[in-house]
């Protein structure tokens, strides 16, 4: 209990993490997979709107258009949606919803709060049906790893999960963003199921994430950290945040930073506990969640009861 009021008010450190966790996260601090160099600064006592202000500029939304290689060469241009992703949706998009997959959104009867939202973003495998009342039933778009893509456990190309919305994927990059390299060693082969999906489904909405966004993602969490945090891509969830402030006018945030349910029930749709899910071993979870505390300014009751944070859009951020 006493954790999750310390992430609330947004003093924590990994030394308040259990031994696993700490251990967990210095070998992938030792091991540094993706060969990540931070050369930017530390920015960690600046105020809020300062903070929006910093992230509004540092921050573009990158999808693969096709034009790089080796994608150019691979006809991607053609191959990849008309339509920019931050192009989207229109600008009569208020408030969008992200709902993270926690085993504490049960029993939160938030399902009906969260539809009523323009969009609602939700994560990999997570479904709504049988869940309705603590998730609700819309989905307007949605985040998946490279793994939902190469891993036929999920049936990615026959579940309805992964239909009638849009779909953002991504996948581990090295640091350096060297694209050839990622493309004949990506993490999971997510390229194949990719240009089979957008040759079979050419009208829906589907994105690769570029990897120089996910790593300007962990450059903005890494800055605003004390601490050296693991050298690896953050959680869906994170990005998804993120994603959202560039779209959307109003984000809300669900069960990302831990209501008064927070379990370790790792999803909400599995008997699985772990306590890595809500603050991190292989993803800097913990710092991710520090800094999107920095960013709410939804009251703390909300917090509590709903583990609801509110951020503002970038567009409306004035600077
Ligand atoms: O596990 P998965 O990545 O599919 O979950 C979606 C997102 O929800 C995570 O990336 C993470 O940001 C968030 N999450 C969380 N706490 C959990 C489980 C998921 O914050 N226990």
């Amino acid at each position: 209990k006493s954790l999750i009021h310390r992430l609330w008010k947004g003093n924590m450190s990994s030394r308040m993490l259990s031994k696993r966790l700490q251990i967990a996260m210095r070998e992938y601090v030792n091991m540094n997979k993706h060969h990540v160099v931070y050369r930017g600064h530390r920015w960690t006592k600046m105020g809020r709107q300062e903070l929006l202000c910093r992230l509004k500029s540092q921050l573009q939304v990158l999808t693969l258009d096709g034009r790089e290689l080796p994608f150019s060469q691979l006809g991607w241009e053609k191959l990849v949606p008309g339509q920019p992703l931050s192009q989207l949706f229109e600008s009569k998009v208020q408030t969008c919803a992200v709902v993270s997959s926690a085993g504490a959104i049960l029993n939160s009867s938030l399902g009906k709060e969260i539809d009523d939202h323009d969009v609602v973003l939700r994560f990999n495998a997570a479904p709504t049906k049988g869940y309705e009342n603590d998730v609700g039933n819309r989905t307007t778009i949605r985040i998946i790893n490279s793994q939902i893509l190469a891993n036929p456990s999920f049936r990615f190309q026959t579940s309805s999960l992964y239909k009638g919305l849009v779909l953002v994927a991504w996948d581990p990059a090295p640091y350096s963003v060297d694209l050839l390299k990622w493309y004949r060693k990506p993490d999971y082969d997510l390229f194949t199921p990719y240009v089979r999906h957008r040759k079979h489904h050419p009208g829906q909405p589907f994105y690769i994430l570029h990897p120089k966004f996910i790593w300007q993602l962990w450059d903005v969490i890494q800055g605003n950290s004390l601490e050296d945090i693991q050298p690896n891509p953050p959680s869906s969830g994170f990005i998804g945040i993120l994603l959202m402030m560039v779209l959307c006018r109003e984000v809300h945030v669900y069960e990302y930073i831990p209501s008064r349910r927070q379990s370790y029930l790792c999803h909400y749709y599995e008997q699985y506990y772990d306590e890595a899910c809500t603050l991190g071993a292989y993803h800097p979870l913990l710092f991710e969640k520090m800094l999107v505390q920095r960013l709410n300014f939804g009251l703390e009751r909300d917090l509590d009861r709903k583990g609801k944070v509110t951020l503002p859009g970038f567009s409306t951020v004035d600077c």
